[in-house]
């Protein structure tokens, strides 16, 4: 019988994993659930016997892939796969898979909503601001970047974006600016919201050249990846301009440096929290599923990030 391991630290709600469960079960197929592991021999060992994985921020490292002798495929249930070494499973003949844009209001909504608490002086009883009229820019405009500007034009924030991926035809239907190059985004915003995979091109990529030309009060918003900052050029955007705010869903690793020295400037949530609803969850786990099902049985490879 083919069965499925949900590997997930962070688990899916339970709603989710009953979704879950049922589209595995229905294809005949059997669940394996391994939540909350300690450790990643925990993963390793659970993946030995398996045909097919779905991972949230899990590692799927090359010591996981070649553990599954039988593995056929894993899918991230959600949108980054930096987490899965695409080399490795290339190698094995591992399909790797994600479930673009099932979560991606959840996201969004996070982000917006640190944005309210940081203007509202988090909620301390002291005189905030408010977001409207106030310039946000999108750096990447994906299915986060998409739901970030529907919401933030909710509250009627003049909203722009940069992606040399999307054409300036796709973002001005949707009713935001459209800006040509990373510079001038940065020039002009005082909110900018990170939505840039984590990879080769990325990683630090967010520097103090950028930073330091945002206009004051600048605040940056990160729900994408910790690695695409430069931790030490954001230490020095604390330290030459008190203006400058930083609010993360991804850890930074000097955290503690910064939560000392920038308290009323910093806000990181205790563990990324972007996708963690009910909703996503069941979007993009049971997504997930599905895909590993039709891959299965029909071999479809629709989403297969590893080509
Ligand atoms: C994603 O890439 O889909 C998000 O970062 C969510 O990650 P998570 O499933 O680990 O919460």
């Amino acid at each position: 019988m083919i069965k499925v391991l949900v590997a997930t630290d962070k688990p899916f709600a339970p709603v989710a994993v009953k979704g879950i469960r049922k589209v595995v079960e229905e294809a005949g197929f059997e669940l394996v659930l391994l939540e909350n592991y300690s450790s990643q021999d925990d993963f390793i060992k659970a993946v030995a016997d398996v045909d097919a994985v779905i991972i949230r921020s899990d590692k799927a490292d090359k010591t996981v892939i070649d553990a599954g002798s039988k593995l056929k495929i894993i899918v991230r249930a959600g949108a980054g796969y930096d987490n899965i070494d695409l080399q490795a499973a290339t190698a094995k003949g591992v399909v790797a898979m994600n479930t673009p844009g099932q979560n991606s209001n959840a996201v969004a909504e996070l982000a917006l909503g640190m944005m309210v608490y940081y203007v509202r002086s988090f909620f301390n009883g002291k005189s905030g601001a408010e977001l409207m009229g106030k310039k946000l820019g999108i750096h990447a405009y994906g299915y986060v970047g998409k739901n970030v500007a529907r919401i933030a034009k909710g509250f009627g924030m003049d909203v722009y974006a940069f992606d040399p991926y999307v054409s300036r035809q796709d973002i001005e239907k949707d009713g935001v600016k459209w800006v040509g190059t990373v510079e001038e985004l940065y020039r002009t915003c005082h909110f900018i919201s990170l939505h840039i995979p984590a990879n080769s091109q990325t990683k630090q990529s967010i520097n103090y050249a950028l930073l330091s030309n945002m206009p004051s009060p600048a605040c940056l918003i990160n729900t994408a990846r910790a690695e695409v900052i430069n931790e030490a050029d954001l230490l020095k955007m604390f330290n030459d301009r008190k203006d400058f705010a930083y609010l993360s869903d991804v850890e930074p690793s000097n955290k503690a440096e910064i939560e000392t020295n920038f308290k009323a400037k910093f806000f990181c949530t205790p563990k990324k929290m972007g996708a963690q609803t009910e909703e996503a969850n069941i979007n993009a786990g049971i997504a997930a599923a599905r895909q590993i099902v039709k891959f299965i049985n029909n071999g479809d490879r629709t989403y297969q990030v590893n080509k």
